[in-house]
């Protein structure tokens, strides 16, 4: 019986090992779940990895995107990500509060970047990657910053003064900054999905939005919103992030490959996303649905100035030392207003 036992065992072992190629031959999965449509700076960025990550992974690798919300909305993909359903993800930066890193939060702080340059100084450096460091105790690793542009408000009358704005129900992300900023216009702010969005605003369970334009275009909503002010009042971007667990369980030769597919797409989506927002809005304007309007320097200065006292409110919530150590690489002070 023992020596019968021993027999089993040794073959179990033998048909153990013999299958172990067979196994590896099965290549990783890596799904990757976002929220918006594929013709958006993320949606061309997520398939560029996809490519580069099966080529330089010779296969070994396959990069399963599901665009536009089709496997979790906002809060869900996050927990989708931690409970390891999904290994990849690429939230917008204002979507980390409600997971406990509050700190992203400063990038939606309106104005404190003038343009890509200043923001580059922050994501490419060392506040940066602090920022994405912090995601390891949620056990999730942070890759990459991809860049989406910046915010523009959308509503069915015209927003020229911050008075405009007053009572209008505006549709957020889920951060705090974004709440104190429109409640700083009179607003009355709401928290909802971003796959919600469009049906919101066409029966009115909103008044108005903020996004950049390839958001705005590619979900339709310039067909259910009168009225876009091209207020570029805050930025919008994303932290690429994967399961911890996952990512260090990757081989390493393999994961080196899937860091320099992710290096290639990162510059990739840096370089096309203001292509994309640019495209989007003269489609906007061709589309004739909805009146586009620059606002002058005055009534820029005007909401400017509502706008940046959302600063010193966030400071308890964001930490004074990071808001000056991004002022600090973007020269901005807002004492000089
Ligand atoms: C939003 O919810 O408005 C955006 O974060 C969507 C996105 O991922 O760009």
């Amino acid at each position: 019986m023992k020596i019968r036992n021993m027999m089993i065992g040794a073959i179990a072992a033998a048909v153990a090992a013999f299958s172990l190629p067979a196994f590896s031959q099965q290549p990783i999965v890596i799904k990757f779940s976002h929220v918006v449509a594929n013709d958006t700076p993320k949606g061309h960025a997520a398939e560029f990895f996809k490519k580069k990550a099966e080529e330089l992974t010779g296969g070994k690798v396959k990069v399963e995107v599901y665009a536009n919300s089709t496997l979790y909305k906002d809060k869900e993909e996050m927990e989708a990500l931690q409970l390891g359903a999904v290994q990849m993800l690429a939230p917008s930066l204002a979507k980390f509060g409600p997971l406990g890193v509050k700190e992203f939060e400063v990038f939606d702080l309106p104005y404190i970047f003038d343009n890509y340059d200043e923001l580059h100084k922050v994501t490419s450096g060392p506040v940066g990657r602090q920022l994405l460091d912090k995601l390891e105790a949620k056990g999730i690793r942070g890759l990459a910053y991809w860049d989406n542009g910046f915010k523009s408000f959308s509503a069915n009358k015209p927003l020229h003064t911050p008075e405009d704005f007053k009572g209008q129900k505006m549709r957020i992300q889920s951060s705090k900054v974004l709440e104190a900023q429109m409640r700083a216009l009179g607003c009355l702010p709401q928290v909802m999905a971003f796959s919600e969005v469009y049906q919101a605003l066409q029966t009115g369970v909103v008044d108005g939005t903020e996004n950049p334009i390839s958001n705005l275009y590619t979900q339709k909503m310039h067909e259910v919103q009168k009225h876009l002010s091209l207020t570029e009042h805050g930025y919008l971007g994303y932290a690429v992030i994967v399961n911890k667990k996952f990512w260090d369980g990757l081989p390493a030769d393999i994961r080196a490959k899937l860091e320099d597919a992710m290096g290639q797409a990162t510059r990739y989506a840096n370089q096309i996303a203001k292509v994309e927002n640019d495209k989007s809005l003269e489609a906007v304007k061709a589309s004739g649905k909805t009146q586009v309007y620059t606002p002058t320097a005055q009534e820029r200065l005007a909401i400017k100035k509502v706008l940046v006292k959302t600063h010193t409110d966030m400071e308890s919530r964001i930490g004074k030392g990071l808001i000056q150590s991004i002022y600090k690489e973007t020269g901005f002070d807002p004492a000089k207003l």
